[in-house]
């Protein structure tokens, strides 16, 4: 089976309204071939990740790690943090993609919230997942309620 370094990979990120995919094409031999997308929704200055998803000949080879970082770059430079629900088998692909499980920092009488620390904006409460990643410059704090 093909790795990452010797395919030619086509990535594709577009973004409309509230909804986005990132798709990844395998472009050998003049044939595009899907290998996996990412589904998002940009709403309430959050990203939330519903369909992470490579095919199966294609996975364990660097591929799903690559949508994320794509959907992590675009994330950064938007300031937006990205939340998703993982299935259990998938926790440890996204820890290892820089994830935190959010149960981590709920606590009785305590939410999270994700405090933009450049513009000193007020913090937001985290919401829609159970796994979220944090862009630099923003922070999560747990604050009592
Ligand atoms: C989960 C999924 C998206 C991961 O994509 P992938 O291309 O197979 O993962 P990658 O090859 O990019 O893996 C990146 C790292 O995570 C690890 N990893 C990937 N899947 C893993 C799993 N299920 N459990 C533990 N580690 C895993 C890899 O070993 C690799 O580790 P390394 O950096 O130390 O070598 C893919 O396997 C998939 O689509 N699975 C079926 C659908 C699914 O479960 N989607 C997620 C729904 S929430």
């Amino acid at each position: 089976m093909k790795s990452e370094s010797d395919c030619r990979i086509h990535v594709s990120l577009k973004v409309k309204g509230n909804f986005g995919d990132i798709v990844l094409y395998n472009i050998d031999k003049r044939k595009w071939i899907r290998i996996g997308n990412i589904v998002f929704m940009v709403y309430d200055e959050q990203i939330t990740a519903t369909d992470v998803d490579v095919i199966e000949n294609y996975q364990k080879l660097g591929f799903g790690k690559l949508m994320i970082e794509v959907l992590q770059r675009y994330a950064q430079e938007h300031m937006l943090s990205v939340y998703l629900y993982s299935l259990r088998d998938a926790i440890e692909f996204y820890k290892k993609c820089g994830f935190q499980r959010v149960s981590r920092f709920r606590r009785r009488g305590c939410k999270l919230i994700l405090t933009n620390v450049e513009k000193g904006k007020d913090g937001k409460q985290v919401s829609y997942g159970d796994m979220v990643w944090v862009p630099k410059g923003l922070k999560c704090a747990r604050v009592a309620v």
